[in-house]
């Protein structure tokens, strides 16, 4: 066919430029080289802690469908839903560095040209903690894995210095980036939550302290839906409830959101786009945005537990988009970040009659008028 799928992230050559993400589809040695044998470029581990971790009872992830007869947004299953979302409440792997450690080799032997990337978390407290991270990081290299992804992103922690509480803080997000940037011998990326003010503050904490690449999203904070029969939330523990994560198709926007705002903020650095993708056009967004890699977890999860059918349906949609501009672009690379200048403040964009609006301000005369750059930054 003679299409070039191929894309180099951070300095990685991937076959293509679709991953699984840190979450169930990647648990498991099983499932990691059936994803590559399906077809995925590449996947990043299910996050790897030093200290096993405990779920609650029961499920630890659900979906949640609407109709447009009813229009609710429930985990109950009924004929004709759509997915709205997944809501989960899982935390990192319950598998310890010890169990990881060879299989990432074996992995990586079976699996030479596929790419493998080391999700890792721990605390921030403390230089021990930092020592942590460093452990995680050197174990998880020596081992074979082509990068690292941090995270700073998992929204269930209660611990104020681990998970999304470090990607809240820009000192941690600086510090933590910079402890494993000083033993890390492959590409250090950092996966954001999206659940702060100006993701583009944490984005710069993490290249200062020298991050590769910077991923995002990680799931929404959120609660599942309160049953009107029973009063019960629809997925609880002795009535009980936590906060825990949205993905899929409902975040899709909100990520696009979180990505322009990085990608615009930064455009020479380098970016991996997640959230409510399951075929192509929606990975395309991303891209176009400036994304140089596209990561899946929910539609994964939906279609036998690693979503061969999500990649396919993903490399058949960058096949056929690659053949019908093949005089505009010959790979990934060179529609990457095309449209990101599109997105402007509102004031820039055509209005019936522009002279009528100042940015939200009292319309001023003369040399008192603020010029549109300024009246912005006000
Ligand atoms: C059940 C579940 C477990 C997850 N576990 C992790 C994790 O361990 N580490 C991590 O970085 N992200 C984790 N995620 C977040 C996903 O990797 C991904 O960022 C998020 O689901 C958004 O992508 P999606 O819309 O394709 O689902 C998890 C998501 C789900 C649904």
């Amino acid at each position: 066919m003679g299409v070039d799928r191929s894309v180099e992230f951070t300095g990685i050559r991937f076959e293509n430029p679709f991953l699984l993400s840190s979450a169930p589809p990647t648990e498991s040695e099983s499932n990691i080289m059936r994803a590559y044998e399906s077809g995925w470029g590449g996947v990043v581990t299910k996050t790897i802690g030093l200290h096993p971790v405990v779920n609650v009872y029961g499920a630890k992830a659900k979906f949640m469908r609407t109709t447009p007869e009813d229009a609710n947004v429930t985990m109950k299953k009924r004929a004709g839903a759509a997915l709205h979302s997944s809501w989960n409440w899982e935390l990192i792997s319950d598998k310890t560095l010890e169990w990881w450690s060879p299989r990432i080799r074996r992995i990586k032997e079976s699996f030479p040209n596929k790419v493998l990337i080391a999700s890792i978390m721990a605390g921030s407290g403390n230089d021990k903690e930092l020592k942590h991270w460093q452990e995680l990081a050197e174990t998880a290299q020596g081992e074979g894995a082509d990068g690292l992804e941090l995270n700073f992103s998992c929204p269930h922690m209660d611990r104020r210095d681990m998970g999304s509480n470090i990607g809240k803080d820009q000192g941690l997000c600086s510090v933590v980036t910079e402890a494993v940037k000083e033993v890390a011998k492959v590409p250090v990326w950092c996966k954001l939550t999206p659940a702060t003010a100006d993701i583009v503050v944490e984005a710069a904490a993490c290249f200062r302290g020298g991050a590769d690449a910077i991923v995002s999203s990680n799931t929404f904070p959120s609660i599942p839906l309160i049953d009107p029969e029973t009063l019960e939330f629809e997925i609880n523990v002795d009535g009980l409830v936590s906060s825990g994560g949205l993905g899929g198709p409902a975040i899709l926007p909100l990520s696009l959101a979180k990505m322009a705002q990085l990608t615009k903020a930064f455009p020479d650095k380098s970016f991996s786009g997640i959230g409510g993708i399951s075929d192509f056009n929606q990975a395309l967004s991303y891209f176009l945005l400036g994304c140089g890699t596209a990561q899946v977890c929910t539609a994964a999860m939906l279609d036998q537990a690693v979503g061969p059918n999500v990649i396919r349906k993903l490399l058949a949609g960058l096949d056929r988009f690659l053949e019908e501009h093949a005089g505009e672009f010959k790979m990934v690379e060179d529609f990457r970040g095309i449209r990101r200048d599109r997105i402007v403040l509102q004031s820039e964009i055509r209005r019936p009659d522009s002279a009528d609006y100042h940015s939200g301000y009292e319309a001023v005369e003369g040399y008192a008028a603020p010029q549109p750059e300024t009246a912005v930054r006000a």
